[in-house]
């Protein structure tokens, strides 16, 4: 039996390599999307990733622009054929107080985090829904639930992703394409190793479980929502914030 295909966008950063080692570890072959800008780092994790024996491959694009994931899109379908599940995990953050955020800091982080969503999802939803199988796992943030400080435009891209989500699910239910965020707390990657120090203390010291989540503690949920077992569950979100923000 052919594998099953699963991209990964942002794949060779902190929670993305996770994520392409859990899914590759259940069956799929996964493909890590990564920024042009960051071809070393891709292919030192391909090198890591095939010295592991893992069916992981990378390909370069930038999510932030709808003809670079044409290209991306039409680079995977020609090496690899049509992919069964897209996990949109690129992501960045511009943390500034609202006062000192510039027009670019907003706009590149909308780009990123939020506009991906449709210049991304666009290029496979069509092939999952004529398969009549497929699964869209899209990364939020715990912060796109209740807002941080200095991350308006982060929180405001996070908690679009809500809306995409929700909505699409249930425009490709009946085709057998089940469509979820999953909602990260503060997790040990660059990103949150970015964060000043005394800062970071006081964020961790509001965590419940008094510690950061580790890249696999997402990645095992993501892996949950692309098998195909979990079918029934669409249009949904998955918190994994170690207790920061409870909500049902
Ligand atoms: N709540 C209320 N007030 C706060 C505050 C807070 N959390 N943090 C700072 N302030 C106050 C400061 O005390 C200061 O007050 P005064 O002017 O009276 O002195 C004022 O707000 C302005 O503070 P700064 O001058 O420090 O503001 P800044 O614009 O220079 O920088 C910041 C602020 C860069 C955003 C910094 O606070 C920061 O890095 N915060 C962390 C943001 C964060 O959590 N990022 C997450 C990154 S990881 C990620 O995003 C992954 C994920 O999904 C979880």
């Amino acid at each position: 039996m052919t594998k099953k295909l699963a991209l990964v966008t942002g794949g060779v950063g902190g929670i993305g390599s996770s994520i392409c080692r859990e899914l590759a570890e259940k069956g799929y072959r996964a493909i890590a999307g990564y920024h042009p800008a960051e071809e070393a780092a891709a292919k030192a994790r391909l090198s890591e990733w095939q010295a592991a024996g893992l069916d992981i491959d990378i390909v370069s694009g930038d999510v932030a622009s709808f003809e670079s994931c044409v290209d991306m899109a039409a680079a995977i379908r020609e090496k690899h054929g049509t992919v069964q599940a897209l996990v949109n995990c690129a992501g960045i953050t511009r943390d500034k107080t609202l006062k000192k955020m510039t027009p670019d800091d907003w706009t590149a982080v909308l780009n990123v985090d939020l506009n991906s969503l449709f210049n991304v999802t666009k290029q496979f939803i069509d092939g999952m829904t004529d398969a009549g199988f497929g699964r869209v796992v899209n990364i939020s943030s715990v912060n796109g639930k209740k807002g941080q400080f200095g991350q308006t435009n982060y929180s405001a891209a996070k908690a679009g992703v809500h809306g995409f989500t929700m909505a699409l699910a249930q425009e490709v239910a009946r085709k057998g394409v089940t469509v979820n965020s999953v909602s990260p707390g503060y997790v040990e990657t660059a990103m949150t190793k970015a964060i000043p120090a005394d800062i970071s203390q006081q964020i961790v010291a509001q965590i419940p479980l008094g510690r950061m989540a580790q890249p696999e503690e997402i990645s095992y949920v993501v892996g949950v929502l692309c098998d195909d077992r979990a079918g029934y569950i669409t249009g949904t979100n998955i918190s994994v914030n170690g207790g920061m923000f409870i909500s049902f």
